[in-house]
């Protein structure tokens, strides 16, 4: 019998999957997305039970995960970092055998990469990296998928991400865009470019498929002809003692008005992974205006509002992104090797 080739899969970093993959779970979300907003059920995984692991916060992820779940027929269940006994008296790799002799599906957001590649090692389940310290795969999907629902292409694109250059996102957006022949340009100051080898792996890729990769300091250069700018938090879940030596890096790369306009694009769209410092209206917010005197951080309240804003419509794809992920993965579909 012929199987997908996703079936039993884990996803845990964006390199496990190529080109065709990837380009397949965009335009299979696109077409789950189109289900939803028709009502049509599309019950892939009627009785399955999913596993929810969180060890950081997540509004995003854990919604996405949760409503794809019980769309798709499963049942979700989310067990967060006080709940559980994970890192405090089991180990990983226990945790994964348990969890897999009685889940179907396990999700796994947490500060190691080792971590998650453990859970999959050893659970014997479909394992996928709601984010780690190293890479958020399943913000990729979404992401490009926006993207293409934006221009009605991907490749030839350009996106421009300006800020931390090494965390999660900027790791995610490089790998991804060079193996999908999008260009990509990352944009900050010297002491937060990538990963040197990172660079290299993405270059490689990029090779293959024409994408160009610009990592530079210059935001005059970065932003220029830019389709997408592209904005992180500055301060990543983790690193909350870092934010007086981010502000001082990262003011000159705040997304304002001025930099939009520097792209030379009138029809440039702004994502961001959110939550995103535009306002104070949070409480580590207040605490940075208090501390440092400033009200927004990595993108301008205005910008945030203006007609360049697709950072919901990303959010609402991390849904249909996630589902297209478990789906595929889990489902039992026919999806024929491309
Ligand atoms: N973008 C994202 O992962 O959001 P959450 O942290 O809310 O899940
Ligand atoms: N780089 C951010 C992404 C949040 C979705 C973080 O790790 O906190």
């Amino acid at each position: 019998m012929m199987t997908s080739i996703f079936q039993g899969r884990s996803l845990l970093k964006e390199i496990d999957f190529t080109k065709e993959e990837l380009n397949y779970l965009i335009d299979f979300s696109a077409h789950l997305k189109d289900l939803k907003k028709k009502g049509v059920p599309h019950r892939y995984l009627e009785g399955k039970n999913i596993a929810l692991l969180f060890e950081k916060s997540s509004t995003r992820t854990r919604s996405a995960f949760t409503v794809a779940s019980i769309d798709l027929g499963a049942h979700p269940e989310y067990l967060g970092k006080d709940d559980i006994q994970l890192g405090k008296k089991e180990s990983v790799e226990d945790t994964a055998k348990v969890l897999g002799s009685m889940f179907d599906g396990i999700e796994f957001r947490g500060f190691k990469q080792e971590n998650v590649e453990l859970l999959a090692e050893h659970s014997g389940v479909p394992v996928w990296n709601g984010l780690t310290d190293e890479w958020h795969p399943t913000q990729m999907i979404a992401d490009f998928l926006t993207l293409k629902e934006n221009f009605g292409k991907l490749e030839g694109l350009t996106l421009a991400y300006t800020g931390d250059g090494r965390n999660n996102v900027a790791n995610s957006l490089l790998i991804t865009g060079a193996i999908l022949g999008v260009n990509i340009n990352i944009v900050s100051p010297e002491s937060l470019f990538p990963d040197e080898k990172l660079v290299d792996q993405a270059m490689k890729y990029a090779e293959k498929t024409g994408s160009k990769i610009l990592i530079t300091d210059d935001v005059k250069k970065g932003v220029e002809g830019a389709d997408a700018l592209y904005a992180d938090v500055w301060v990543s879940m983790g690193e909350e003692d870092k934010y007086e030596e981010r502000i001082n890096l990262l003011t000159p790369y705040q997304i304002n008005m001025d930099m939009m306009k520097a792209t030379g694009k009138d029809e440039t769209i702004l994502l961001h992974c959110l939550p995103a410092f535009h306002d104070t209206e949070t409480i580590q917010a207040k605490m940075v205006e208090e501390k440092f005197g400033i009200g927004e951080m990595e993108v301008t309240d205005e910008v945030f509002r203006s007609k360049h804003a697709r950072q919901f419509d990303q959010a609402e794809n991390r849904m249909h992104s996630i589902k297209a992920i478990m789906a595929a993965t889990l489902g039992n579909l026919f999806i024929p090797k491309a």
